[in-house]
Protein backbone atom coordinates (compact mmCIF):
# COMPACT_ATOMS: atom_id res chain seq x y z
CA UNK A 1 0.00 0.00 0.00
CA UNK A 2 1.39 3.16 -1.11
CA UNK A 3 0.63 6.81 0.61
CA UNK A 4 -1.29 9.25 -1.76
CA UNK A 5 -1.43 12.77 -0.72
CA UNK A 6 -4.29 14.90 -2.59
CA UNK A 7 -3.68 18.52 -2.23
CA UNK A 8 -6.90 19.92 -2.44
CA UNK A 9 -10.62 18.61 -2.52
CA UNK A 10 -11.48 16.59 -5.68
CA UNK A 11 -14.76 14.43 -6.56
CA UNK A 12 -15.28 11.90 -3.72
CA UNK A 13 -15.46 9.26 -6.65
CA UNK A 14 -11.98 9.53 -7.55
CA UNK A 15 -11.00 9.70 -3.66
CA UNK A 16 -12.86 6.29 -3.44
CA UNK A 17 -11.26 4.54 -6.23
CA UNK A 18 -7.57 6.02 -4.51
CA UNK A 19 -8.82 4.40 -1.54
CA UNK A 20 -9.38 0.95 -2.88
CA UNK A 21 -5.89 0.75 -3.19
CA UNK A 22 -3.72 2.78 -1.31
CA UNK A 23 -3.75 4.86 1.61
CA UNK A 24 -5.06 8.37 1.19
CA UNK A 25 -4.47 12.08 2.63
CA UNK A 26 -6.98 14.56 1.06
CA UNK A 27 -6.89 18.09 1.98
CA UNK A 28 -10.37 18.94 1.97
CA UNK A 29 -10.30 22.46 4.00
CA UNK A 30 -11.85 24.95 2.76
CA UNK A 31 -9.36 27.36 1.58
CA UNK A 32 -6.56 26.11 -0.79
CA UNK A 33 -3.86 24.47 1.44
CA UNK A 34 -1.09 26.68 2.69
CA UNK A 35 2.47 25.72 1.37
CA UNK A 36 3.48 25.22 5.32
CA UNK A 37 1.47 22.65 5.65
CA UNK A 38 1.60 21.00 1.94
CA UNK A 39 5.61 20.62 2.02
CA UNK A 40 4.80 18.69 5.78
CA UNK A 41 1.68 16.52 4.55
CA UNK A 42 3.70 15.66 1.36
CA UNK A 43 6.80 14.14 3.34
CA UNK A 44 6.54 10.05 2.32
CA UNK A 45 4.16 10.59 -0.07
CA UNK A 46 4.53 7.58 -2.88
CA UNK A 47 2.20 9.85 -5.30
CA UNK A 48 1.00 13.87 -4.93
CA UNK A 49 -2.28 14.38 -6.88
CA UNK A 50 -2.24 17.99 -7.38
CA UNK A 51 -4.26 20.92 -8.43
CA UNK A 52 -3.61 23.74 -10.75
CA UNK A 53 -2.93 26.23 -7.56
CA UNK A 54 0.17 24.21 -5.67
CA UNK A 55 2.85 24.91 -6.81
CA UNK A 56 5.07 21.52 -7.46
CA UNK A 57 8.85 22.59 -8.02
CA UNK A 58 11.87 21.45 -6.38
CA UNK A 59 11.39 22.22 -2.52
CA UNK A 60 8.17 20.55 -2.70
CA UNK A 61 9.78 17.44 -4.52
CA UNK A 62 13.11 17.12 -2.03
CA UNK A 63 10.21 17.32 1.38
CA UNK A 64 8.06 14.62 -0.70
CA UNK A 65 11.19 12.62 -0.06
CA UNK A 66 13.06 10.02 -2.89
CA UNK A 67 10.14 7.31 -2.57
CA UNK A 68 8.05 9.90 -4.67
CA UNK A 69 6.96 8.45 -7.42
CA UNK A 70 4.54 10.31 -9.65
CA UNK A 71 2.88 13.78 -9.57
CA UNK A 72 -0.96 13.56 -11.13
CA UNK A 73 -1.90 17.20 -12.05
CA UNK A 74 -6.01 17.57 -11.90
CA UNK A 75 -5.52 19.92 -15.17
CA UNK A 76 -4.30 19.79 -18.47
CA UNK A 77 -2.41 22.69 -18.25
CA UNK A 78 1.38 22.12 -15.71
CA UNK A 79 2.68 25.40 -15.54
CA UNK A 80 2.25 24.91 -11.59
CA UNK A 81 4.75 21.74 -12.02
CA UNK A 82 8.62 21.84 -12.99
CA UNK A 83 8.36 19.16 -15.08
CA UNK A 84 12.62 19.24 -15.72
CA UNK A 85 12.82 18.96 -11.48
CA UNK A 86 10.40 15.92 -11.89
CA UNK A 87 12.37 14.69 -14.48
CA UNK A 88 15.87 14.74 -12.44
CA UNK A 89 14.50 12.76 -9.57
CA UNK A 90 13.14 10.22 -11.95
CA UNK A 91 9.25 11.28 -11.12
CA UNK A 92 6.78 10.28 -13.43
CA UNK A 93 4.05 14.07 -13.88
CA UNK A 94 0.82 13.41 -15.35
CA UNK A 95 -1.94 15.83 -16.97
CA UNK A 96 -5.67 15.18 -17.29
CA UNK A 97 -5.80 16.08 -21.23
CA UNK A 98 -9.15 15.62 -23.73
CA UNK A 99 -11.67 15.24 -20.73
CA UNK A 100 -11.97 18.83 -20.60
CA UNK A 101 -12.05 20.05 -24.15
CA UNK A 102 -15.18 20.77 -24.82
CA UNK A 103 -16.32 22.12 -21.38
CA UNK A 104 -13.18 24.50 -22.38
CA UNK A 105 -13.92 25.49 -25.76
CA UNK A 106 -17.98 26.29 -24.44
CA UNK A 107 -16.38 28.75 -22.19
CA UNK A 108 -14.21 30.10 -25.03
CA UNK A 109 -16.70 30.28 -27.24
CA UNK A 110 -19.35 32.12 -24.26
CA UNK A 111 -16.79 34.83 -23.89
CA UNK A 112 -16.77 34.97 -27.69
CA UNK A 113 -20.52 35.97 -27.66
CA UNK A 114 -20.58 37.52 -24.56
CA UNK A 115 -17.85 39.97 -26.04
CA UNK A 116 -19.16 40.68 -29.35
CA UNK A 117 -22.65 41.30 -28.03
CA UNK A 118 -21.80 43.20 -25.26
CA UNK A 119 -24.04 40.75 -22.87
CA UNK A 120 -21.90 41.56 -19.95
CA UNK A 121 -22.94 45.29 -20.24
CA UNK A 122 -26.10 44.21 -20.45
CA UNK A 123 -26.57 41.95 -17.51
CA UNK A 124 -24.68 44.66 -15.30
CA UNK A 125 -27.07 47.31 -17.27
CA UNK A 126 -30.22 45.68 -15.59
CA UNK A 127 -28.83 44.88 -12.16
CA UNK A 128 -27.59 48.68 -11.44
CA UNK A 129 -31.48 49.23 -11.91
CA UNK A 130 -31.33 51.66 -14.45
CA UNK A 131 -33.64 52.52 -16.94
CA UNK A 132 -33.39 51.33 -20.27
CA UNK A 133 -35.72 50.30 -23.24
CA UNK A 134 -35.31 49.03 -26.71
CA UNK A 135 -33.57 51.33 -28.68
CA UNK A 136 -32.10 50.82 -32.78
CA UNK A 137 -28.68 51.50 -31.66
CA UNK A 138 -28.86 50.27 -27.85
CA UNK A 139 -26.03 48.15 -26.68
CA UNK A 140 -25.26 47.22 -30.55
CA UNK A 141 -22.88 44.68 -30.54
CA UNK A 142 -20.66 42.70 -33.45
CA UNK A 143 -22.35 39.65 -35.75
CA UNK A 144 -20.04 36.93 -35.81
CA UNK A 145 -21.60 35.51 -38.86
CA UNK A 146 -18.28 35.78 -41.76
CA UNK A 147 -15.90 37.56 -39.83
CA UNK A 148 -12.19 35.10 -38.61
CA UNK A 149 -11.21 33.54 -35.82
CA UNK A 150 -8.01 33.27 -35.17
CA UNK A 151 -6.75 30.62 -33.19
CA UNK A 152 -3.32 30.28 -30.79
CA UNK A 153 -2.37 26.88 -30.58
CA UNK A 154 -4.70 24.28 -32.32
CA UNK A 155 -4.51 21.73 -30.00
CA UNK A 156 -7.72 19.76 -28.80
CA UNK A 157 -9.15 23.06 -27.05
CA UNK A 158 -8.44 25.11 -29.96
CA UNK A 159 -9.72 22.75 -32.63
CA UNK A 160 -12.61 22.04 -30.29
CA UNK A 161 -13.01 26.28 -30.44
CA UNK A 162 -12.61 26.71 -34.12
CA UNK A 163 -15.64 23.97 -34.65
CA UNK A 164 -18.40 26.09 -32.71
CA UNK A 165 -17.09 29.07 -33.96
CA UNK A 166 -17.29 27.65 -37.83
CA UNK A 167 -20.97 26.52 -36.61
CA UNK A 168 -21.44 30.27 -36.04
CA UNK A 169 -20.43 31.67 -39.61
CA UNK A 170 -16.60 32.21 -38.84
CA UNK A 171 -13.76 31.73 -40.98
CA UNK A 172 -11.00 30.25 -39.53
CA UNK A 173 -7.20 30.65 -39.05
CA UNK A 174 -4.51 29.53 -36.53
CA UNK A 175 -1.18 29.43 -35.42
CA UNK A 176 0.33 26.44 -34.24
CA UNK A 177 3.59 24.67 -33.31
CA UNK A 178 2.77 21.50 -35.32
CA UNK A 179 0.46 21.06 -38.58
CA UNK A 180 -2.56 19.35 -37.64
CA UNK A 181 -4.31 16.74 -38.92
CA UNK A 182 -5.16 17.89 -42.51
CA UNK A 183 -8.29 16.42 -42.30
CA UNK A 184 -9.25 18.25 -39.74
CA UNK A 185 -8.09 21.19 -41.40
CA UNK A 186 -9.88 20.58 -44.13
CA UNK A 187 -13.43 20.07 -42.37
CA UNK A 188 -13.17 23.30 -40.64
CA UNK A 189 -11.64 25.16 -43.85
CA UNK A 190 -8.53 26.49 -41.40
CA UNK A 191 -5.84 28.26 -42.79
CA UNK A 192 -2.25 27.89 -41.32
CA UNK A 193 -0.82 31.60 -40.26
CA UNK A 194 2.26 32.89 -38.58
CA UNK A 195 1.28 34.77 -35.32
CA UNK A 196 1.44 38.16 -37.38
CA UNK A 197 -0.73 37.58 -40.16
CA UNK A 198 -3.71 36.15 -37.79
CA UNK A 199 -3.70 39.19 -35.61
CA UNK A 200 -3.98 41.03 -38.43
CA UNK A 201 -6.22 39.12 -40.00
CA UNK A 202 -8.59 38.20 -37.16
CA UNK A 203 -11.79 39.47 -36.13
CA UNK A 204 -11.49 37.44 -32.67
CA UNK A 205 -8.25 36.33 -31.77
CA UNK A 206 -8.66 33.17 -29.27
CA UNK A 207 -5.68 31.72 -26.79
CA UNK A 208 -5.31 28.17 -26.32
CA UNK A 209 -1.44 27.25 -26.16
CA UNK A 210 0.50 26.20 -23.31
CA UNK A 211 1.77 28.71 -20.92
CA UNK A 212 5.38 28.37 -20.64
CA UNK A 213 8.87 30.38 -20.90
CA UNK A 214 8.13 30.62 -24.85
CA UNK A 215 4.62 32.14 -24.53
CA UNK A 216 5.11 34.31 -21.70
CA UNK A 217 3.44 37.69 -22.78
CA UNK A 218 3.20 36.17 -26.39
CA UNK A 219 0.49 39.11 -26.66
CA UNK A 220 1.79 42.38 -25.50
CA UNK A 221 1.59 45.91 -26.81
CA UNK A 222 3.29 45.52 -30.36
CA UNK A 223 0.93 42.42 -31.20
CA UNK A 224 -2.20 43.94 -29.42
CA UNK A 225 -0.95 46.81 -31.41
CA UNK A 226 -1.23 44.73 -34.42
CA UNK A 227 -4.63 43.42 -34.16
CA UNK A 228 -7.70 45.33 -35.69
CA UNK A 229 -9.48 48.27 -33.80
CA UNK A 230 -12.61 46.13 -34.11
CA UNK A 231 -10.98 43.09 -32.83
CA UNK A 232 -11.44 41.19 -29.57
CA UNK A 233 -9.05 38.55 -27.78
CA UNK A 234 -10.10 36.20 -25.78
CA UNK A 235 -8.33 33.77 -23.39
CA UNK A 236 -9.60 30.86 -22.01
CA UNK A 237 -5.13 29.29 -21.35
CA UNK A 238 -3.33 30.82 -18.92
CA UNK A 239 -3.11 34.66 -17.96
CA UNK A 240 0.65 35.62 -18.33
CA UNK A 241 0.04 34.48 -22.66
CA UNK A 242 -1.08 38.18 -22.23
CA UNK A 243 0.62 41.43 -20.90
CA UNK A 244 -2.72 42.05 -18.82
CA UNK A 245 -1.01 46.01 -18.50
CA UNK A 246 -0.94 46.32 -22.12
CA UNK A 247 -4.26 44.71 -22.53
CA UNK A 248 -6.02 47.26 -20.35
CA UNK A 249 -3.98 50.21 -21.74
CA UNK A 250 -5.77 48.58 -25.32
CA UNK A 251 -8.92 48.18 -24.15
CA UNK A 252 -8.72 52.09 -22.36
CA UNK A 253 -7.81 53.68 -25.54
CA UNK A 254 -10.08 51.75 -27.78
CA UNK A 255 -7.01 49.84 -29.64
CA UNK A 256 -9.23 46.77 -29.79
CA UNK A 257 -13.05 46.82 -29.58
CA UNK A 258 -12.95 44.27 -26.65
CA UNK A 259 -11.76 40.79 -24.47
CA UNK A 260 -12.98 38.11 -22.48
CA UNK A 261 -10.92 36.77 -20.22
CA UNK A 262 -11.35 33.52 -17.62
CA UNK A 263 -7.35 33.59 -16.53
CA UNK A 264 -5.25 36.23 -15.29
CA UNK A 265 -1.70 37.19 -15.24
CA UNK A 266 -1.39 37.09 -11.18
CA UNK A 267 -4.54 35.26 -10.21
CA UNK A 268 -7.01 35.63 -8.51
CA UNK A 269 -5.89 38.88 -8.98
CA UNK A 270 -7.41 41.10 -11.83
CA UNK A 271 -5.95 43.94 -12.88
CA UNK A 272 -7.44 46.62 -11.00
CA UNK A 273 -8.25 48.43 -14.51
CA UNK A 274 -9.69 45.99 -16.09
CA UNK A 275 -12.46 46.07 -13.38
CA UNK A 276 -12.63 49.73 -14.59
CA UNK A 277 -13.59 48.41 -18.33
CA UNK A 278 -16.76 47.55 -19.87
CA UNK A 279 -15.15 46.34 -23.22
CA UNK A 280 -14.14 43.11 -20.87
CA UNK A 281 -15.64 40.69 -19.57
CA UNK A 282 -14.10 38.79 -16.88
CA UNK A 283 -14.88 34.81 -15.70
CA UNK A 284 -13.36 33.67 -12.78
CA UNK A 285 -11.28 30.40 -14.20
CA UNK A 286 -14.36 28.46 -15.32
CA UNK A 287 -12.88 26.42 -18.33
CA UNK A 288 -13.30 23.31 -16.83
CA UNK A 289 -15.95 23.86 -14.31
CA UNK A 290 -19.00 21.20 -15.13
CA UNK A 291 -19.55 18.53 -12.61
CA UNK A 292 -19.09 15.73 -15.09
CA UNK A 293 -15.53 17.13 -16.46
CA UNK A 294 -14.37 17.91 -12.94
CA UNK A 295 -15.15 14.32 -11.92
CA UNK A 296 -13.76 13.07 -15.42
CA UNK A 297 -10.22 14.69 -14.49
CA UNK A 298 -9.91 13.88 -11.15
CA UNK A 299 -10.68 10.31 -12.39
CA UNK A 300 -8.26 10.37 -15.05
CA UNK A 301 -5.46 11.83 -12.45
CA UNK A 302 -6.42 9.44 -9.74
CA UNK A 303 -5.93 6.29 -12.64
CA UNK A 304 -2.17 8.05 -14.12
CA UNK A 305 -1.02 8.17 -10.11
CA UNK A 306 -2.26 4.07 -9.70
CA UNK A 307 -0.63 3.64 -13.16
CA UNK A 308 2.28 4.55 -12.02
CA UNK A 309 2.19 3.25 -8.44
CA UNK A 310 1.08 -0.48 -10.34
CA UNK A 311 4.10 -0.08 -12.01
CA UNK A 312 2.64 1.18 -15.33
CA UNK A 313 2.25 3.64 -17.75
CA UNK A 314 0.00 6.06 -17.04
CA UNK A 315 -2.62 7.22 -19.49
CA UNK A 316 -1.70 10.49 -20.02
CA UNK A 317 2.30 11.34 -18.70
CA UNK A 318 3.30 14.86 -19.47
CA UNK A 319 5.86 15.13 -22.09
C1 LIG B 1 -7.43 24.42 -16.31
O1 LIG B 1 -7.12 25.56 -16.40
C2 LIG B 1 -6.61 23.33 -16.73
O2 LIG B 1 -5.46 23.54 -17.15
O3 LIG B 1 -7.07 22.18 -16.63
Amino acid sequence: MSRVVVTGRVPDAAIEKLRAEHEVDAWSGPESIGREELLRRVAGADAVVSLLTERIDAELLDAAGPQLKVVANVAVGYDNIDVPACTERGIVATNTPGVLTDATADIALSLILMATRRLGEGERLIRSGQAWKWGMFFLLGSSLQGKTLGVVGMGGIGQATARRAKAFGMEIVYQSRSEIDPGVAAELGARRVDLNELLTVSDVVSLHCPYGPATHHLLGAEQLGAMKSSAYLVNTARGPIVDEAALASALREGRIAGAGLDVYEHEPRVHPELLELDNVVLLPHLGSATVETRTAMAMLAADNALAVLGGDRPPAPIG
